[in-house]
């Protein structure tokens, strides 16, 4: 792959350690690296030259947690919710029914579709979950699309209990043949611990079961009250504990002690009028935390990364700066990525983005105009 130069940035994020934003800076890529960083008066010569017309240069979002494998639309209950009816885990049946009836080929379009409007806003690492089919071959085949289009793919069988199925007999199917069916294409096991999902104990045998298998834990937790969930997403050593909303000071103090991420995901919460997760706090304690944009057609049918940046700094209180640390090195910890992910360093990913803007300031100072002029995905330009 020829090399490229990227001159004219206006400013440069780099969000490396230490790091302030820079001006009159420019970058070489070489192949799906960076290759150098510094003043553009010093800049190498590259095959190729890309000017950034002053716009401000930045590492592209790491989303580390959506729910892309889905068929049907959910727009009726949310039109429901937003005239006063509660959100409830109820309503992820409405999806199972329209996803087990989906073709692989329409399950396949809608993923494509989603990463594809993800990577045009700057979402250049993407997961995503299972979770709708919750029989064997349907999170097989959840599981097999799903590897097809993110790069890292979880799974979710325990997100409820499908109607009719007895919850012992139901544990029991996704710790064991479940998980063995879905097992060459996952790298992580999630479950919904929550009323109306799962209790404790059997969120504990889910996540245990996907241990011994040799996946990552995730845990989505105390989103609807105070599940519980928190507490073993930190006790089991999860690699984040994802909504977060309904935290109590223990469950701050023991997320800022532990390696677990918070996962805030801002857009569900604004989707599901859901009270804010305290992220000043989590932050204000010492937290690791990460934003994603949870997408879904239940609780967050949004694939904005720029949108959950916004909303983190104008509603959770976040400074610009933590905000677009948490959309970037905090979903590559969530992810247990390595630790240049989501940083601009010479030797690390060439995963970038360019605003339409002098500054990333932008992202919140003009919400929910569209401001990604171009993507650079491994290396290549890609939008
Ligand atoms: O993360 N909370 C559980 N799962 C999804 C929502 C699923 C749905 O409502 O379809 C979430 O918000």
């Amino acid at each position: 792959m020829a090399s490229e130069l990227i001159t004219g940035i206006g400013e440069l994020t780099t969000l490396a350690d230490g790091e302030e934003r820079r001006r009159d800076a420019a970058l070489v890529i070489d192949g799906d690296r960076i290759a150098w960083i510094g003043a553009a008066a010093s800049a190498p010569a590259a095959d190729r030259r890309f000017d950034a017309a002053g716009g401000a240069v930045l590492p592209g979002w790491v989303d580390s947690h959506s729910h892309l494998v889905f068929a049907g639309d959910r727009s009726a209950e949310f039109e429901e919710r937003m005239a006063g009816r509660a959100y409830s885990a109820g309503g992820i049946g409405a999806t199972v029914t329209a996803t087990r009836a989906a073709s692989d080929d329409d399950l396949r379009a809608n993923l494509r579709r989603l990463r594809a409007e993800a990577q045009r806003q700057g979402t250049t690492f993407l997961e995503t979950k299972t979770g709708y089919g919750l029989d064997v071959e349907t999170e097989r085949r959840s599981a097999e699309l799903a590897a097809e289009v993110a790069d890292v793919v979880t799974f979710l069988g325990a997100h409820v209990v499908p109607a009719g199925i007895d919850p012992r007999a139901y544990v029991d199917l996704v710790t064991g043949p479940m998980l063995e069916a879905v097992r060459p294409w996952v790298r992580f096991i999630d479950v919904f611990c929550e009323t109306g999902a799962f209790d404790v104990d059997q969120s504990r045998e889910v996540l245990a079961a996907g241990r011994a298998a040799g996946l990552g834990l995730r845990v989505h937790g105390n989103q609807l009250g105070e599940s519980g969930g928190v507490a073993l997403a930190i006790e089991l050593g999860a690699a984040s504990v994802d909504h977060c909303n309904h935290l109590s000071l223990a469950d701050i103090d023991a997320l800022a002690g532990s390696d677990t991420v918070a996962t805030l995901l801002p857009a569900t919460d604004l989707s599901t009028r859901e009270a804010f997760p305290p992220a000043r706090e989590l932050i204000d304690a010492g937290a690791t935390v990460a934003l994603a944009s949870n997408c879904n057609p239940g609780s967050s049918y949004t694939t904005s990364m720029p949108f959950c940046v916004a909303t983190a700094v104008l509603q959770l209180r976040l400074t610009l700066d933590e905000a677009l640390r948490a959309a970037t090195r905090g979903g590559a910890r969530a992810l247990r990525l390595s630790d240049d992910t989501g940083t601009l360093v010479v030797g690390g990913p060439a995963d970038l983005q360019l605003l339409d803007a002098p500054s990333v300031s932008h992202l919140a100072y003009r919400p929910g105009v569209p401001l990604t002029r171009a993507v650079w995905r491994k290396g290549a330009r890609v939008v």
